[in-house]
């Protein structure tokens, strides 16, 4: 089990640490763990947010443990040193074209949700977002429009075979939960998505078994916080999957919550929480970890077919919120180390 521990910036660095001891805790055997620089660490290290030896690493391990990028320092550089190229970079190196988002409500912590309990209660989603794509990837740049103005553009687009194959992904994960998938797009505005639904209608012949609805990004954004347990598999492109699962975290109770696992066709995958790098509260020991640790468990079901380790990890997590060991973004005052040390202990007990 070699690893490619990529901790990143900000908080990134806090927690991972509780991720790796995590890992540490469940005493794997052949578990190799290899540090490396990304991001805007990686750019003052190396002068690149992405150096050849940490994509080296990245492809040849067996997995990518990945925190998060970002530093207000390197805001102002040009857009190919940023710190999130590295993400973007990986991502498409790797070719880990599905990112799951998965949101379910905790056993009776319903109370944590920003939303009314008994609403909060019934979420139990699943965000396939579509990765290496869409306006994240198409051509770019600013310009002079003929009246001199400066401009700014993105170019979003998706071809069909994008399109298909983020689609059997997600009628495939819809076959193994409630059957059900929502198609988020915004058809009635955007070429992008007219084929997109095209192609997603197309390829629900082969799932006759699951139940297909279409629904466009700003009613799917509204039902989220109106009637979240209506959703089972949202199928969205990488731009609306982006801001859909930070709203969904809210729904569940924190961003500091969620995992995601990108995947592609093999088992290798670049496992990291939804979240960033926190600037606001990087270096205060404060950050929730159990993002980052769920992060982990994704890890060792999907690239190392750990199923009951990956749920022990799931059920300590769960337990010490139970238990109302909470960090500041839950409205308590336990630190990143406290959580982690908590989680650590279930494992043992
Ligand atoms: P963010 O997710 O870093 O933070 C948003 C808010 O949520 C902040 O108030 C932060 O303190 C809080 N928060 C986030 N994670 C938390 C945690 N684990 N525990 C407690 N509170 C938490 O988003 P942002 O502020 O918009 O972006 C900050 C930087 O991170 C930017 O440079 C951005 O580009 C980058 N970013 C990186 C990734 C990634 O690496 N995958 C994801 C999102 C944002
Ligand atoms: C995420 C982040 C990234 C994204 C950024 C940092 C490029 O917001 O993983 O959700 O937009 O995909
Ligand atoms: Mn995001």
């Amino acid at each position: 089990m070699h690893i490619a521990v990529l901790a990143g910036d900000g908080i990134g660095q806090e927690i991972m640490v509780e991720a790796v001891r995590v890992l540490d805790a469940l005493n794997l055997p052949d578990l190799r763990l290899d540090h490396a620089d990304v991001g805007g660490v990686a750019y003052k290290n190396h002068g690149h947010p992405l150096p050849p030896a940490t994509l080296d690493l990245a492809k040849t391990a067996d997995a990518v443990l990945f925190g998060a990028v970002g530093d207000p320092d390197c805001d102002n550089l040009d857009r190919h040193l940023r710190p999130e190229q590295a993400v973007l970079g990986l991502r498409k190196e790797m070719q880990t074209f599905a990112n799951l988002r998965p949101a379910k409500a905790f056993a009776g912590l319903e109370n944590l949700s920003a939303l009314k309990p008994d609403i909060a209660g019934a979420i139990d989603l699943l965000i396939l977002r579509e990765l290496t794509g869409d306006i994240y990837f198409g051509e770019k740049g600013q310009r002079k429009t003929d009246a001199g103005l400066r401009e700014g553009y993105d170019v979003m687009a998706y071809d069909e075979e994008e399109i298909a194959r983020i689609a059997h992904v997600a009628f495939k994960a819809a076959q193994s939960r409630r059957k059900k998938l929502c198609s988020v797009d915004k058809a009635n505005v955007l070429q992008t998505s007219v084929l997109w639904r095209e192609v997603v209608n197309e390829v629900a012949s082969d799932y006759p078994d699951v139940e297909l609805s279409h629904m466009y990004v700003d009613n799917a954004a509204m039902q989220l916080v109106r009637n979240p347990g209506q959703f089972d598999v949202m199928l969205t492109g990488n731009i609306f999957g982006d801001i859909l699962s930070d709203q969904a975290s809210m729904c569940v109770g924190s961003i500091g919550l969620l995992a995601s696992a990108s995947v592609g066709t093999g088992t290798k995958g670049l496992f990291e929480p939804i979240h960033g790098s926190a600037p606001d509260i990087a270096g205060q020991g404060i950050a929730n970890p159990s993002a980052m640790i769920l992060s982990a468990a994704m890890m060792l079901r999907h690239s190392f077919g750990m199923e009951s380790e990956a749920v022990r990890i799931e059920q300590a997590v769960a337990t010490v919120l139970q238990q109302g060991i909470l960090g500041h973004d839950l409205g308590g005052s336990a630190s990143t180390q406290e959580i982690g040390d908590a989680v650590v202990a279930q494992l043992a007990s």
